[in-house]
């Protein structure tokens, strides 16, 4: 018997909330360029329920998320405490998504109470690690404008709003990958919300999945300051056996539907805030690794110029990820608890056979 290695292809269970299939990713039904430009709010709420909410349960699910973008005191002081040390953001995030999970004033279990904490806690870290005051959230303001205030202390335009609303939804969702099959591994032993969550940002903290956008910058930083070819960049790599971040896809063989959506807010945005130069490189990067590889962008080829354009250091792109993958998580906890079973595949054993622990006694 031949096993597919990584379970590549193999059907593990069945889900309403999205599909890939034939490279088309929907979220319970509807494709993703259609929701490009539906709100964080409709969209996770869709996610949640497999429908779409009537305007009445928009305004209130909205507002019951930004009522609850709101952090205890000592909740703030406990992340400001694993957040001065010089740990990687996504160290800091694992802990603090298993430190929200303890805070007995935290309610589990409550899936817009944990959403808003998540992104008001990773917004809190961002703030911690500039040195920046907390900022409090509007009430009058929808998720995403809060959230970009929230991590930059600065109120973004209507426009920006957009791009990033874009980012979110985006991101929010993406049938089994690794993140979202951990959490769904972890929900499947009845196990709490929290601890999901804190075991799907584990794995999202890998170079193979979420964290790919740091990667992609630091080799856009690393091509621009020392003025390298980019054909010649990624001929090296490749030669030592390296992967060029951001490229390449499980599922998008033919490219990946997001990279086509973000590929144009990245040009608008790094033209709008002089990083066009960041872009340029990304398309002669872009042009080559297809004519070579034939493989296209994935979807954190060009978010991790977008985060740049908004401001923010590259250590802290795979927590964005996590922002806004944290709806799809929930969404497949929430399922897996309802309808899953227990997770528990089985193994090829191809170790040593008919081994004898030596008698120590004669
Ligand atoms: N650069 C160079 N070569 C690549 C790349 C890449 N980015 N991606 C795949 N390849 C090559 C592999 O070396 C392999 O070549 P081979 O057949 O000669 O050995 C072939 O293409 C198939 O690649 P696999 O890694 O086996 O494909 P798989 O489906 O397992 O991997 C993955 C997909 C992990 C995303 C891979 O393309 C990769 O490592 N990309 C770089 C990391 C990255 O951008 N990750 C983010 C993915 S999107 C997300 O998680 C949100």
């Amino acid at each position: 018997m031949k096993l597919p290695k990584g379970l590549a292809g193999v059907v593990v269970d069945q889900t309403k909330v999205s599909s890939t299939k034939n490279a088309v990713l929907t979220y319970a039904g509807y494709p993703i360029k259609e929701l490009k430009d539906a709100s964080f709010e409709e969209v996770v709420f869709l996610l949640w329920h497999t429908r779409l909410p009537s305007s009445d349960e928009l305004t209130a699910f909205r507002k019951r998320l930004v009522s609850e973008m709101v952090l205890p005191d000592h909740t703030v002081q406990l992340i400001a405490r694993i957040a001065k040390e010089p740990q990687h953001p996504m160290s800091i995030l694992r802990t603090t998504v298993s430190l929200l999970g303890t805070t007995n004033d935290v309610k589990r279990d409550d899936p817009p109470r944990i959403l808003a904490k998540m992104l008001t806690a990773i917004a809190a870290i961002i703030r911690i690690r500039d040195g920046k005051p907390i900022e409090q959230a509007n009430q009058n303001w929808g998720v995403v404008k809060n959230f970009v205030y929230l991590f930059s202390g600065e109120q973004p335009t209507a426009e920006r709003v957009k791009m990033f609303n874009t980012v979110m939804v985006l991101h929010a969702d993406h049938e089994f990958n690794a993140s979202t099959f951990t959490a769904r591994v972890v929900a499947s032993t009845k196990s709490d919300d929290y601890s999901c969550l804190t075991a799907a940002v584990c794995a999202l903290k890998g170079p193979l999945h979420g964290g790919a956008n740091e990667r992609v910058f630091e080799m856009l930083e690393a091509i621009r300051e020392t003025g390298q070819d980019p054909v010649g960049y990624v001929n090296e790599q490749m030669a030592r056996g390296r992967k060029i971040m951001g490229f390449g896809h499980r599922i998008y063989k033919d490219g990946d539907p997001r990279a086509v959506i973000l590929r144009v807010i990245a040009q608008k945005i790094s033209q709008e805030t002089g990083n066009d130069e960041y872009f340029a490189l990304q398309e002669q990067i872009r042009e080559y690794m297809f004519k070579k590889t034939h493989l296209h962008p994935n979807v954190d080829y060009y978010t991790a110029l977008i985060y740049h354009c908004f401001n923010l250091d590259k250590k802290t792109f795979t927590m964005m990820f996590a922002a806004c993958r944290t709806a799809g998580w929930l969404a497949h906890v929430i399922e897996q608890q309802t309808e899953g079973c227990l997770i528990r595949p089985s193994s090829e054993y191809v170790g040593e056979t008919n081994r004898h622990y030596p008698n120590k006694e004669g």
